[in-house]
């Protein structure tokens, strides 16, 4: 089985092809948002994986718009998350983390009752968990200011070498899923009129400047990025026209850097393409030819979908997520040709131990 090979993503050697997509999970129930016991746990039942993506983790206060999720901005969280590294090392397995700031897809319950920053004031118009108070709707964002489009850079700078001081193997830049980065990249979000909107050259000048901030902290072969440019509607409009031209034009001025892969996410969501003009339906296929650097493909596979598109040559390693929540030997069973166990989406993001530490492991 392809799935089963080893493989290199830049410095990462990586036992087999199957990597744990980063989930976040909301357990970080602590006044540091830092990672907990149960957490460490929970990562090491999965690392078998060939490689762990952390959960999204907070790279400042600011970046926050969940409950409960972790960051890696303070010296507490750095000394819980090499607890979590240490013993994910120890059982053989190779974790990155993923740096995250949500812009816009937040709520003021997060930010002391201010609203949240983002690109321009542009609001998502989706509903957001607020803790405490269930679902609410998000908020008009505040646009940034340069000066805090300097700072949140130098942000993500800290966090990569906080990364790698907490023990990490390397990072994951998240500049998918609508998140901050990915609305400074879409015209739909960011309607700014200085060097940081308008052409794709500026609307791409964000990315490019964390990444650059990011690289000066880690090798740039231990770190990834990650892209859903057919991200659309879940998280805000995104998609116009122009949106696959863009996205080549990121994946083409990151070659430059050499990274140790793309990651990319697939269309999965239902009505997602619905009224998106120019979208592709097959993502990692297409980018193929255009990155010069590993990649991995991500979005509702199952391993014979995966050993498909591998054998097809259209990634070197293919992501799993909501599989490897209800299966924490997802390599053993795909070596062993067992099926899968089913997930349940009630407790993905409950707290606590009940659908995160209790699934069941073949023989067990
Ligand atoms: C509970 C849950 C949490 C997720 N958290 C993250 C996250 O923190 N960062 C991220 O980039 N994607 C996140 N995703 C998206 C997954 O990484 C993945 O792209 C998606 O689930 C599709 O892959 P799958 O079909 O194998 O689950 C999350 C998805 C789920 C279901």
């Amino acid at each position: 089985m392809r799935l089963l090979e080893p493989v290199r993503l830049g410095e990462l050697s990586l036992a087999n092809r199957v990597v744990m997509a980063p989930l976040t999970r909301c357990r970080a129930d602590n006044p540091d948002f830092a990672p907990t016991e149960i957490m460490q746990r929970y990562y090491v039942q999965r690392a078998g994986a060939g490689l762990i993506v952390s959960e999204a983790t907070i790279i400042s206060p600011e970046g926050r718009g969940y409950p409960y999720t972790p960051g890696i901005w303070s010296d507490a969280q750095v000394e819980a998350w090499q607890r979590v590294t240490d013993a994910v090392h120890a059982a053989g397995g190779r974790m990155v983390c993923q740096l995250w700031h949500c812009g816009r897809l937040s709520l003021p319950d997060h930010h002391g009752g201010e609203a949240p920053l983002a690109p321009s004031a542009v609001n998502p118009e989706i509903e957001m968990f607020s803790g405490g108070a269930g679902l609410k709707k998000t908020v008009t964002p505040r646009a940034m200011t340069r000066e805090e489009i300097a700072a949140t850079v130098a942000d993500f700078g800290r966090a990569a070498k906080n990364a790698l001081a907490a023990g990490f193997d390397g990072v994951e830049v998240h500049s998918s899923n609508g998140y901050l980065i990915h609305q400074f990249l879409s015209p739909l979000a960011n309607r700014r009129d200085d060097e940081y909107g308008g052409s794709i050259e500026n609307r791409a000048r964000f990315f490019f400047e964390v990444l650059d901030a990011v690289v000066a902290e880690v090798p740039a072969a231990r770190v990834g990025f990650r892209l859903n440019p057919m991200m659309n509607r879940a998280h805000g409009l995104l998609v116009d026209e122009n949106t696959v031209a863009d996205f080549e034009h990121l994946v083409r001025g990151a070659n430059r850097y050499g990274l140790a892969y793309l990651h990319l996410t697939e269309p999965f969501m239902p009505k997602q393409l619905e009224g998106a003009p120019g979208a592709l339906a097959e993502v990692a296929p297409h980018f193929r030819p255009i990155a010069q650097m590993p990649m991995v493909a991500n979005g509702a596979f199952d391993a014979r979908k995966a050993e498909a598109w591998l054998e097809a040559g259209w990634c070197d390693a293919v992501a799993f997520g909501k599989p490897f929540i209800s299966n924490p030997d997802l390599v053993e069973r795909f070596r062993r040709g067992v099926p899968l166990a089913a997930w349940d989406a009630d407790t993905f993001y409950q707290g606590g131990e009940r659908g995160f530490v209790d699934y069941p492991v073949l023989g067990a």
